[in-house]
């Protein structure tokens, strides 16, 4: 299993903050924003991680970051995404990084309570497909969103005016190597890029595409007030806890 943690991006929400850097460098409590999704790839059992960022700073995560010794690391790759392509296009450029194998993917701005360790070993041992991460949430409008006929996962929406469940898609997600083809077949959204939706309702429509609910807290923190949640919230409990 290959891990990607996806940090590129202008945060431009979080403006005058990510004026002279990138989002995922902000501090979260006690450590820089990127700390925690590498350190949910790492508590999920995964040592072979690639990390996608772009802008004018990508050099400071190398400086933050180098091979990765503080999470117990010998090496970290690093890959390079110009312009805002979206999700799908950031993860296409970790192809060759991850081959044949099986994918984990965190959103750089993703932060939880909980381990995804069990998930992890659900996803090696469901072998082949997509899973995702569901967690209910007070304002789904601002996420993708699941549709549920009982307990299946009929469709994403991203960002709907008119939420059909209040199941965000959380920003975790896992793939077999199709995932390659998938994105190559997407075509740009009305906002000119590879949507990751896309790309979940390909495997959906494929009957391929399992789910768990996410339990403990989760947040993005890309806006000033998820970034100020995310604070609190780790301050409160820490982040990525076995138990
Ligand atoms: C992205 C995805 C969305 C997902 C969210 C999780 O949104 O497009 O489906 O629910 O991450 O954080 P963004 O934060 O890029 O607006």
């Amino acid at each position: 299993m290959k891990g990607v943690v996806l940090a590129g991006g202008l945060g431009t929400r979080l403006h005058p903050l990510t004026k002279v850097t990138n989002k995922h460098l902000l501090p979260v409590y006690k450590m820089p924003m990127i700390y925690y999704p590498i350190e949910a790839l790492v508590q999920g059992g995964i040592d072979e991680i690639m990390i996608v960022t772009g802008g004018n700073n990508a050099g400071d995560f190398l400086r933050l970051l180098g091979n990765g010794k503080e999470f117990g690391l010998s090496h970290i790759n690093y890959t390079y995404q110009e312009g805002e392509g979206g999700i799908a296009e950031a993860l296409r450029l970790c192809r060759d990084f991850v081959d044949e194998d099986q994918v984990t993917v965190v959103l750089g701005d993703n932060i939880i309570q909980k381990s995804i360790k069990e998930h992890v070993d659900a996803f090696r041992a469901q072998g082949k497909g997509g899973r995702i991460l569901l967690k209910e949430v007070e304002d789904p409008e601002r996420f993708g969103v699941a549709r549920l006929e009982g307990d299946r996962i009929v469709e994403i929406i991203e960002k709907p005016a008119d939420p059909p469940s209040p199941y965000a898609v959380t920003g975790i997600y896992f793939y077999d190597a199709q995932v390659w083809d998938v994105i190559d077949s997407l075509e740009p959204s009305d906002r000119n890029e590879l949507e990751i939706t896309d790309v979940n309702n390909f495997y959906i429509n494929q009957g391929a595409m399992e789910y768990s609910i996410l339990e403990g807290w989760w947040t993005d923190a890309g806006t000033f007030e998820s970034l100020r949640r995310a604070t609190e919230f780790v301050a409160a409990t820490g982040a990525n806890n076995p138990d």
